[in-house]
């Protein structure tokens, strides 16, 4: 039975731009792919852009002076016009590519931590975060509080799966100089309120960064409207390939901050006694760039803006709403994070009684049902819910109701395997 919803895109058409997508796993099980979250598939546009960049176009970027050099340099300077262009950028020079979002992220990190005054994070200043962040968006941070001397803040969590901002005064600071926090949550899929938090950073003159890694692929992204002084995500989860993340900056910043990687590209001049260092974004793309997946990023913006973002954001709402309802219809089954579709992006996590989510997602696997389990690299909100792991499925733009249905199913035969 086809179960229609108000707001679905047209899935038929869009799971056959997936070639993926038909495939079959374990003696004939349909594929149901219901680990976006993790990263999504990747659509055939993108994969004929790849295919034919390294068929026609390959070679290094900003070096040479024959035909192939200039393709690929404007194939990749190309990528991030779009990129600028999808984020709403003032400036295609705010764009700096990096290989994923952890690597945005320790980028900012190690810019202010080498940073001169008014940036530079040292001890008797303080750095916040939030409890439900990726560790991508913890360990630098870490890191940097453990070599400067500063202190480490973050925000809790509510028991719905909320941040807890009733003491944001209490944590954001005079002494604050860095706000980081996740825009979705990969485990909770909880939107967090940013203009509260943005707020709150700017009176006390806090630099805000925020990791969109869940948010960049699935609803309308603008760093302008967002007031945030880094936006951090990454190309594999949003239809492009691996290996691509992007750091957007306020250029201005990014003229003050120092680099973090030298190498080749990223200077204006070179003695054997010092440097003077390229203007953005080059001064923080040191050695050869990930062109082809920058390129096969370029192309991911191309097909996601065909679509729409607004599209994608509401037909993922309809299956998030969809979900949970269905969902909660499972005897034991706890949602672990926001039980209802507002404010809530689409990975909805769980737990089955005490059946460990390992099994759930061997036993959904072997019916063809791929999911995540674990503690998702966001442990401290496992540890906040006392709960070891949990089980995730998450959803796209190709996502259908009859999948969710499939992960209801799905999850009856864990129940009856398990007794
Ligand atoms: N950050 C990715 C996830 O949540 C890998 O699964």
């Amino acid at each position: 039975m086809t179960i229609l919803l108000p707001g679905l895109l047209d899935t038929d058409a869009i799971r056959k731009d997936f070639p993926i997508l038909d495939r079959v796993v374990h003696d004939g099980k349909k594929l149901v792919y219901l680990d976006n979250a993790a990263t999504s598939q990747k659509p055939r546009q993108v994969l004929d852009v790849l295919n034919a960049h390294y068929e026609r176009h390959n070679a290094n970027v900003h070096r040479g002076v024959h035909v192939l050099a200039e393709e690929a340099t404007a194939l990749y300077e190309g990528a991030r016009d779009k990129v600028a262009a999808f984020v709403n950028a003032p400036s295609r020079d705010e764009v700096i590519f990096t290989k994923n979002a952890s690597e945005s992220l320790n980028l900012v990190a190690n810019m202010l931590a080498w940073a001169d005054e008014p940036y530079r994070v040292d001890h008797d200043t303080e750095i916040v975060i939030t409890e439900m962040e990726h560790h991508s968006n913890i360990v630098p941070w870490q890191l940097l509080a453990q070599r400067s001397g500063a202190k480490l803040k973050w925000f809790g969590l509510t028991d719905d799966g909320r941040l807890d901002l009733s003491n944001i005064e209490e944590i954001i600071t005079e002494k604050t100089k860095v706000v980081s926090f996740v825009l979705v949550s990969n485990i909770l899929g909880t939107v967090n309120p940013v203009e509260a938090i943005v707020r709150r950073a700017q009176e006390v003159g806090a630099l805000v960064v925020i990791d969109a890694s869940q948010a960049a692929p699935h609803m309308p992204l603008d760093v302008q409207a967002l007031q945030a002084d880094f936006v951090a995500f990454t190309g594999h989860k949003m239809c492009g390939p691996d290996g691509i993340g992007v750091l957007w900056g306020r250029q201005e910043l990014l003229e003050d901050l120092p680099p973090f990687l030298g190498g080749g590209e990223m200077i204006e001049t070179v003695s054997m006694h010092s440097s003077t260092y390229a203007p953005a974004p080059h001064k923080f793309e040191a050695g050869t760039p990930p062109i082809a997946q920058a390129v096969g990023l370029g192309a991911a913006v191309d097909y996601l803006t065909s679509i729409g973002m607004e599209n994608i954001a509401r037909h993922e709402h309809a299956i998030t709403e969809y979900a949970i309802r269905r969902l909660q219809e499972v005897p034991d089954l706890r949602i672990i994070g926001p039980t209802t579709a507002e404010d809530r992006g689409a990975a909805v996590s769980f737990t089955l009684g005490d059946i460990h989510p390992h099994d759930v997602g061997q036993v959904l696997d072997e019916q063809g049902i791929a999911v995540r389990v674990g503690h998702h690299c966001a442990r401290p909100v496992c540890l906040r819910y006392g709960i070891p792991a949990t089980t995730r499925a998450s959803f796209y733009l190709y996502s259908t109701p009859g999948e969710v249905d499939a992960l209801i199913e799905g999850l009856e035969h864990v129940r009856n395997f398990f007794g």
